[in-house]
């Protein structure tokens, strides 16, 4: 499996994955769907956007849905430590040859626009909006009551070179690893998760066609959330919209649900994983066939789960460059 060197000193700081955007079809749909079942905080409704955060949140924003006519993830928003990263992400980017832009957004100080080196629009920024503090205001709590933005999971065509750029350029670290047999140290990774902010991830990478966003994970109180959303989705007409779950995977512990909106977009409400801090945290490797490396207790993944993801804007998605049958539920 690749060793790539931890970038310590990385030409700019990246704190976490802070915010998506969503291109959604039908506002009126999506704003019953992530707000009054899922359990987002609505902090401010557009004509054509809403601007949702959990309720530990104080960020004006961790997911924005827009209106558009074609479904798809306009961008990863990533925070960053200061201003000046701010302008040394620029010439960094700039130096590989990326696009550069600074860009206005709503409830955001600066905001550079640009892409990694596989296409995926990213937008960088110090300063957003604060909403007030709703973390107790307990009787704003409803639907699964979501708590933060957790991590971004993406399909990726080439995820040892993405795993090899942002570990030894931008410092992110490895936890946790999938490879096809852990016995031998020159298997390449299958996929990956790594972090900035201490966490199992901010990024994981699955090989696929991609780059495509696979979910977007959203952390919860608990695991009785998770459960009463099931619930409270499957009373009430939504139960098509149950993907996977719930479960635990072995990978970070994390207990799951999958959910899939009408539009293709995916969230994982999640709870669970454990603190990596330490600069020396050791990954923990698994095997691609390892039935626990899924889900704990043993049960497949549908078909679904391995195959559907959302394009990013202007990204035309290639073929992986690993060829690799996970273990797939039945149809
Ligand atoms: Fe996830």
């Amino acid at each position: 499996m690749p060793n790539d060197i931890i970038n310590f000193t990385p030409p700019f700081n990246i704190v976490r994955v802070s915010h998506l955007e969503w291109i959604v079809t039908d506002l009126g749909y999506s704003k019953e769907y992530y707000v009054d079942l899922v359990g987002y905080h609505l902090e401010e409704e557009t004509k054509d956007a809403l601007y949702l955060r959990g309720m530990e949140e104080l960020n004006h924003h961790s997911l924005i849905l827009r209106k558009g006519d074609v479904p798809k993830v306009s961008y990863l928003g990533l925070k960053v430590f200061s201003e000046d990263d701010l302008d040394k992400a620029f010439v960094f980017f700039q130096g590989l040859g990326q696009s550069v832009e600074w860009v206005q957004r709503h409830a955001q100080g600066r905001t550079l626009r640009t892409t990694d080196p596989f296409g995926m629009p990213l937008e960088l920024y110090y300063e957003m909006d604060r909403g007030s503090d709703i973390l107790q205001k307990y009787h704003l709590y409803h639907g699964a009551r979501v708590q933060r933005i957790d991590h971004a999971n993406m399909f990726h065509n080439d995820v040892n070179a993405a795993t090899a750029f942002y570990v030894s350029q931008l410092g992110f670290r490895v936890t946790e690893a999938t490879v096809l047999d852990k016995r031998d140290s020159e298997s390449p990774y299958m996929a990956t998760w790594i972090h900035r902010k201490g966490g199992v991830h901010d990024f994981a990478f699955t090989n696929g066609l991609g780059p495509r966003l696979h979910h977007m994970g959203v952390w919860m109180p608990s695991v009785q959330d998770i459960i009463h959303l099931c619930d409270s989705m499957a009373s009430n007409g939504w139960r098509d919209s149950l993907e996977r779950g719930p479960g635990r995977h072995g990978i970070a512990n994390a207990f799951f649900l999958y959910l899939r909106d009408r539009d293709g977009h995916r969230i994982e409400p999640y709870v669970s994983d454990y603190q990596t801090v330490d600069p020396d945290h050791p990954a923990r490797i698994w095997n691609l066939h390892d039935p626990m490396r899924q889900t704990l207790w043993g049960q497949a993944a549908p078909r679904s789960w391995f195959e559907l993801g959302m394009e990013f804007e202007g990204l035309t998605p290639k073929p992986a460059s690993l060829q690799a049958v996970p273990i797939i539920a039945p149809d």
